[in-house]
């Protein structure tokens, strides 16, 4: 059966990289989180405290990074730098507030869509992020723009990070959340937009799995439809 690309973009935390786990996992296909190689390179550059308005400092410590991601025992792909996993460090509130100015760096991104292009090469993937249907694969075969309530994705994101033991009070969550989708969507380099020919699910009043269902059922389509 023919392989094709998946491409889910939208705001912060409407379930992009749940979602995309999943069908990954349903479809067989690899799963990249290109959000977890922009907040790897974060952790990087606040550890080694990158002046980032500096070109010179940002390429020598790109040239010194190393995103990779690694299927754990459970099957949960987890992301690693310089070999070292840096899964939960990644989630911290601290990376969430630098990734967006990080992430608007031209020579961070030339360097992690070359790599992603790359893992995309033999398609059979499904990958979440800002620019992934817009720049990174504009040739996929399935493009979706996932969006939901400011204060529903507000309510998920300080879920998940209770489960990781942070506790955030829910208006830095809102505040966070906000200024990352104004700040992603207002970069002059790949800007968060609804790519060309993207479908859009909203999912504010939608549960995980009817999410998930609906995404298999369009991928499908597309998999068995004739190039
Ligand atoms: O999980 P959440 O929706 O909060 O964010 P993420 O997918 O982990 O992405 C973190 C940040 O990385 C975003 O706010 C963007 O600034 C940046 N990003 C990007 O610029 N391009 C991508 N393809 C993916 C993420």
């Amino acid at each position: 059966m023919r392989k094709i690309i998946v491409a889910i973009d939208g705001h912060s935390a409407c379930g992009k990289s749940t979602t995309a786990k999943e069908v990954a996992k349903i479809l067989g296909y690899f799963y990249v989180d290109s959000g977890a190689m922009y907040r790897a390179v974060t952790v990087y550059f606040l550890e080694h405290h990158v002046a980032i308005t500096n070109p010179k400092e940002v390429n020598r410590a790109l040239s010194k990074l190393k995103v990779s991601f690694k299927i754990n025992p459970q099957g949960i792909t987890e992301t690693y730098l310089n070999g070292l996993n840096v899964e939960r460090k990644i989630r911290k509130m601290k990376v969430s507030e630098w990734v967006s100015q990080v992430s608007a760096i031209k020579e961070v991104r030339d360097a992690m869509v070359e790599e992603q292009r790359r893992m995309g090469k033999k398609k059979g993937i499904v990958m979440d992020g800002r620019d992934i249907g817009s720049v990174v694969f504009p040739e996929a075969e399935l493009k979706l723009f996932l969006t939901a309530d400011l204060l529903v994705r507000a309510f998920r994101r300080q879920k998940e990070l209770l489960e990781r033991d942070e506790l955030v009070d829910l208006d830095s969550v809102i505040e966070n959340l906000r200024k990352r989708d104004e700040y992603d969507s207002s970069r002059k380099v790949s800007p968060l937009v609804k790519p060309k020919g993207a479908i859009v699910i909203d999912t504010t009043h939608v549960t995980i799995d009817e999410q998930v269902d609906e995404v298999v059922r369009l991928a499908t389509g597309k998999i068995v439809q004739q190039p």
